[in-house]
């Protein structure tokens, strides 16, 4: 199968979602370094499936198959009750115990609140060490106050969560090229 470069993973049930603001803006990134990206967005997979932990569903299996092939991940969460979201951790248990073996991760989350700010790192983190992830090269965690509805209906993003989006996708923009290199020589 093609390596997809870079997979985006949204996390949020939310139909207007801050966190997957954050992760559509690191997408349209990635994409203007002519990186490919595909996405999974885990409320558009069938609830049954996740709620039931149906390995066999076709769905469930593009999804995981998506993840296979991809080299980096971009995985953005809202906080939920100081961790991370529910419908993400059914889509992680998905996946086989290895299923993130060597990848590289930007993670993203949006929290009401500065308070919750380490949960990427505490809550997070560990489970995808335990699937295999090589690295987390960027961490970015924004307050609502810094996502603020913008007049066309998503969400402005204040400029130090941008530089801190620009910072992590040049990051892993640098491990995809060496990744690339390690792979043709
Ligand atoms: C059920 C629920 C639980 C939440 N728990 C927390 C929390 O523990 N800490 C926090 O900072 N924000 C919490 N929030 C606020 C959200 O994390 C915040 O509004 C976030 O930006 C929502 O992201 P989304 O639009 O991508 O869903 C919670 C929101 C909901 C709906």
């Amino acid at each position: 199968m093609k390596m997809t470069e870079v997979v985006v993973i949204t996390g949020s049930p939310s139909a207007n979602s801050r966190s997957a603001a954050l992760a559509a803006h690191a997408r349209q990134l990635f994409e203007g370094r002519g990186v490919s990206v595909e996405q999974i967005d885990v409320k558009s997979l069938p609830a049954e499936d996740l709620l039931h932990a149906n390995f066999n569903s076709a769905e469930i299996q593009a999804a995981i198959a998506k993840v296979s092939a991809a080299r980096l991940l971009v995985v953005a969460t809202p906080i939920y009750k100081v961790a991370y979201s529910g419908i993400l951790k059914a889509f992680l248990d998905l996946l086989p115990q290895d299923g993130l073996t060597g990848k590289v991760v930007v993670s993203i989350a949006s929290g009401g609140s500065a308070a919750h700010l380490l949960a990427l790192d505490y809550a997070l983190r560990p489970v995808l060490a335990s699937l295999g992830v090589q690295s987390v090269i960027g961490n970015i965690y924004a307050v609502d106050s810094q996502l603020p509805r913008s007049p066309n209906g998503g969400y402005h993003i204040d400029t130090e969560i941008q530089r801190r989006l620009d910072a992590a996708v040049d990051a892993g923009f640098e491990q995809l090229v060496r990744l690339d290199l390690a792979l043709t020589t």
